[in-house]
């Protein structure tokens, strides 16, 4: 009997049993995937008992809904970071590293749907922030999207000379009529591979690590979501290669308790004329003992052929999430597939 090898990041959450248990594709209960024996690993609440006892019931299905646009800040040419509205029930379940959400525009088709990741999750004022990166027709469309509010300094006034009258004390903001909201689906939890194993299932930080992070371009967002997670609780020294990102943007968003160092490293420079030796050259010298790696899958491959890296950010193809499409497929040098929305368990360095 083939022990089952996939380990899911939704299983046991309350997202779990989800759209596979109903069509009988679960990726973790091999009787919810048609076989009528038990092989599983999972060391929670019984999967297949879950689905059963509930009358074969989905649990929280992601439902979209409409977020306010509360700031629209151009960084650079291309990069906009968007300020949602979500509620701080939701803002809270966005804390976690590795989230991100899809979005669109109310007026576009689904298959507008982009995955974008959290950069930062303000749970008390039920924001999250998410910086995007133009690239083509889908992101275009979510950063065009203004604030119907924006922040105004106190005494502006209007176009006819008048006082703004939504100016409140410090909340003072001024009407632009922007078109203001955008659909949010979410939250969804792979988007850092590997994850898991640096935050444990529970979501503790490991505070014996010393982590070396190395971000190229908005690889930072969700480094800086993790470390606004780890809070100074371990050791993580942040490389971030500047070539597509504005600083004022990294400035504003690395926390501010960070138990470490920030420095600049230049890819490109190091892979032309270097090899991979000064990143290794690096994680030894700072005496790390965990790698994570926010970059294209080409530098992911590089850093992967000497190093062992321990997280990753999810490049995939990330179109429904659910496991359901099957856009994000992985199938390894054994044959074996992996929807790599879902998985977390495997790490894979290769180019695909
Ligand atoms: S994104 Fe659809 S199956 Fe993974």
């Amino acid at each position: 009997m083939e022990q089952n090898f996939y380990d899911c990041i939704d299983c046991g959450t309350e997202n779990c049993p989800c759209y596979l248990a109903a069509t009988g594709d679960c990726l973790v209960c091999s009787r919810l995937a048609g076989k009528d024996y038990c092989d599983c690993n999972w060391k929670g609440v019984c999967i297949y008992n879950e689905f059963i006892q509930s009358g074969k019931k989905i649990n929280n299905v992601r439902e979209e809904f409409t977020a306010k646009v509360e700031e629209n800040k151009r960084y650079g040419q291309d990069t906009v970071v968007l300020v949602l509205d979500v509620g701080r029930g939701f803002a809270l379940k966005c804390a976690k590293p590795g989230s991100y959400v899809f979005l669109k525009r109310a007026e576009d088709e689904d298959f507008y749907n982009i995955p974008i990741s959290v950069m930062k999750s303000d749970i008390t004022g039920g924001k999250i922030h998410l910086a995007v990166k133009e690239m083509s027709a889908k992101s275009k469309r979510i950063t065009e999207v203004q604030p119907h509010f924006e922040h105004i300094d106190a005494g502006t006034t209007d176009s006819a000379g008048k006082a703004n009258e939504n100016i409140a004390g410090s909340n003072k903001r001024e009407n632009i009529g922007g078109e203001d909201s955008l659909c949010v689906r979410g939250v969804y939890r792979n988007g850092i591979l590997g994850i898991k194993s640096l935050i444990g299932p529970r979501g503790k930080v490991d505070t014996d690590r010393k982590m070396m992070i190395v971000t190229k371009g908005v690889g930072f967002a969700p480094a800086a979501h993790m470390l606004e997670w780890i809070d100074g609780r371990a050791r993580a020294d942040i490389y971030t290669d500047t070539d597509k990102i504005e600083e004022e943007l990294i400035a504003e968003y690395l926390p501010q308790r960070l138990n470490g160092k920030r420095e600049n490293i230049d890819l490109r420079r190091e892979f032309e004329f270097k090899g991979t030796e000064r990143i290794s050259a690096l994680y030894r010298a700072g005496g790390y003992d965990t790698l994570v790696v926010f970059a294209s899958d080409y530098y992911i491959e590089q850093i992967g052929k000497i190093l062992k890296i321990d997280a990753r950010s999810n490049n995939f193809r990330l179109c429904c999430g659910e496991g359901v499409c099957g856009a994000c497929a992985f199938t390894d040098d054994f044959g074996r597939t992996f929807k790599m929305c879902k998985c977390s368990g495997i790490m894979p360095t290769e180019s695909f």
